[in-house]
């Protein structure tokens, strides 16, 4: 589904003191704890265990509630998209972090807007993919998760080609596209031309300080020969670097947007194109009208 095919989205926004005060900090993170029916808890490996740990492929829920519905009507659709992507983690290549000084939602709210390839990465991101991204993105939506994906362009299908043949990568679908997949509060799942997958994570340090994780994945053929496998390498480097280059132009935006938020003198006004970041806010006032 195009996303011009609906409304604008009508939910009321967070007020700004659930940004900028701690005490609303609180309130949110015992609310998350709580009432939140699955919460990510890591990837298959990552030790992560218990009775109250399910699984969707590689990924791990923990179960936050007795009366929590099963984890595979909780991730909806999207428990279809994680299953996939799960054939890539077993190739781990590299891990990273970044703080921003800036709440996890304004994180989330960042990596949700359509426009966020076009405005904060005019020259890494947003060349990559079609120019006519608009007439290309399809958004699927269920719930608090939701999905977003874009054709690539016709020479970075052609680059992952070519790197898919010379480094024996490979694919969990045919398909040219950048995808990211959101699981509600804090898991999104980027993956490249069905080949190379990052797995973000947000975590919330304090009101107005997170921490950004993520884990690159890039799946290699078992049989691949010794040139394929020093292609890789060099690849795995270039790739990993990028990841860095492209994260830290996300952290100056969200830094100056949560010193915006605490000046805001009222929720601000969805657009057209930023229903995914409507389903977060409506998502946690429902967590939150009950604290
Ligand atoms: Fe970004």
């Amino acid at each position: 589904m195009l996303n011009y095919d609906q409304p604008p989205p009508r939910h009321s926004l967070l007020p700004p003191r659930w940004f900028t005060d701690p005490a609303a900090y609180g309130t949110e993170e015992r609310a998350l704890a709580g009432r939140l029916p699955w919460r990510y808890a890591g990837l298959t490996g990552d030790g992560v265990e218990g009775a109250d740990i399910a699984a969707c492929g590689s990924f791990l829920f923990r179960r936050q509630g007795a009366d929590a519905p099963p984890l595979a009507d909780w991730l909806g659709p999207f428990a279809a998209d994680l299953t996939t992507r799960s054939a890539a983690l077993d190739s781990p290549v590299a891990r990273d972090a970044v703080e921003f000084a800036a709440n996890w939602k304004i994180l989330v709210e960042n990596t949700l807007d359509d426009f966020h390839g076009s405005t904060i990465h005019p020259q890494t991101i947003h060349p990559a993919v079609d120019a006519d991204w608009r007439r290309h993105l399809a958004t699927q939506r269920a719930g608090p998760h939701s999905r977003s994906s874009w054709k690539l362009a016709d020479d970075t299908a052609t680059w992952w080609g070519k790197l898919v043949a010379r480094g024996a990568l490979r694919r969990f679908a045919d398909q040219d596209r950048y995808d990211h997949v959101f699981i509600f509060p804090d898991l999104y799942v980027a993956s490249f031309f069905s080949t190379m997958v990052i797995v973000h994570r947000v975590v919330p340090l304090a009101v107005d300080r997170s921490r950004l994780e993520w884990r690159i994945f890039l799946p290699g053929a078992a049989t691949a020969d010794a040139r394929a496998a020093g292609f890789r390498r060099g690849l795995v480097a270039m790739l990993t670097a990028s990841a860095r280059q492209v994260i830290e132009e996300d952290r100056p935006v969200c830094e100056q947007v949560q010193a915006a938020r605490a000046a805001a003198t009222g929720p601000g006004i969805l657009g057209w194109r930023e229903q995914r970041i409507g389903d977060l806010h409506a998502t946690l006032t429902q967590l939150l009208e009950t604290e």
